[in-house]
C-alpha cells in the first residue's frame, strides 16, 4: 500500500555531514556555515520538507517552534497531542507516505512559497516534485528505504558529533519491497572554504549528490 502510493513523489535527503558522517551535537547543528544554509534554503524552497520532532524544535531553540517559511512542513512525532501552528503532523511512516502522496492538499507554511509545482503533486509534465527529508538522525535512517537521492554537504573536519547520517560509502540499505540498494557518488562540487560561524575556524566543504543503485 505504502509502496504503490509513493510513486507520486521523489524523496531526497538533504544533510550536512562531517568526516565521521556526524550531523549534530547536543541536539543542535555543530557548525554554522552560511553558504550551506543558503544552499539548503534554495534547494528546498517551495517544496515539502519532512523532519523529526527534535529537529523541528531545534530550529528555534528557546522559542516556540516555527515552520520553515515557504515550504510545506511535515513533522514526525508519535505524540498524539502534538499540534504546533503551521505544520502538518505525521505520526507514522504510513501517515507520512499518505500525506506526501496526496501533497496537493497541503499548503506551504507562509506566503513566500515559490511559484514552482506544488511538491508531492505531479507537475504539468506528470513529473512529481521533490520531498526533502531534513533530518535528524532517526528520520534520515527511518526514510532511507524511500530515499532515492541524498544531497550531502561533506564538511572536511570532525566535530565530535553525537548524531549521525548513515555512512553512504559503507552501508547496504533495504528498499520498501525488500530490495537491496547502495548509494554511489554521482556528482561533487568544487571545494568551498568558509568561516564556520559556530567555531570561528575556516572549514572546507563540497556539495555532493549520492544516488541509489539496485
Ligand atoms: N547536519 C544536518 O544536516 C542536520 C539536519 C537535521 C538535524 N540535524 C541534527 O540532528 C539531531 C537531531 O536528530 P535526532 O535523531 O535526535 O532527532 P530527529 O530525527 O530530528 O527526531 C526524532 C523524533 O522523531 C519522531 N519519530 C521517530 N520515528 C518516528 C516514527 N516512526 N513515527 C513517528 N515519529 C517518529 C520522534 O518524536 P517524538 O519523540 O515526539 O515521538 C522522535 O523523538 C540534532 O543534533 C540536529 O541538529 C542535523
Amino acid at each position: 500500500m505504502v509502496e504503490s502510493r509513493m510513486k507520486a513523489f521523489r524523496m531526497r535527503a538533504i544533510a550536512a555531514v562531517d568526516n565521521d558522517w556526524g550531523i549534530g551535537r547536543d541536539g543542535l547543528l555543530p557548525w554554522r556555515l552560511p553558504g550551506d544554509l543558503a544552499f539548503f534554503k534554495k534547494q528546498t524552497m517551495g517544496s515539502v520538507v519532512v523532519m523529526g520532532r527534535r529537529t523541528f524544535e531545534s530550529l528555534s531553540p528557546g522559542a516556540s517552534p516555527s515552520p520553515l517559511p515557504g515550504r510545506t512542513n511535515i513533522v514526525l512525532t508519535r505524540d498524539a497531542g502534538y499540534a504546533p501552528d503551521g505544520v502538518t503532523v505525521a505520526r507514522s511512516i504510513g501517515d507520512l507516505i499518505g500525506l506526501v502522496g496526496g501533497a496537493g492538499r497541503l499548503s506551504p507554511s507562509a506566503s513566500s512559497a515559490s511559484s514552482g509545482p506544488r511538491a508531492g503533486s505531479p507537475d504539468a509534465c506528470g513529473v512529481a516534485a521533490d520531498v526533502y527529508v531534513c533530518g535528524g538522525a532517526e528520520i534520515y535512517r527511518l526514510l532511507m528505504p524511500y530515499t532515492e537521492t541524498c544531497l550531502i554537504t561533506r564538511v572536511d573536519a570532525s566535530f565530535g558529533a553525537d548524531a549521525f547520517f548513515p555512512d553512504l560509502n559503507a552501508e547496504v540499505f533495504t528498499g520498501p519491497s525488500g530490495e537491496k540498494k547502495r548509494y554511489v557518488l554521482a556528482s561533487e562540487s568544487a571545494a568551498v572554504t568558509e568561516n564556520d560561524l559556530a567555531s570561528g575556524r575556516a572549514v572546507t566543504y563540497r556539495f555532493c549528490e549520492y544516488r541509489a543503485t539496485y
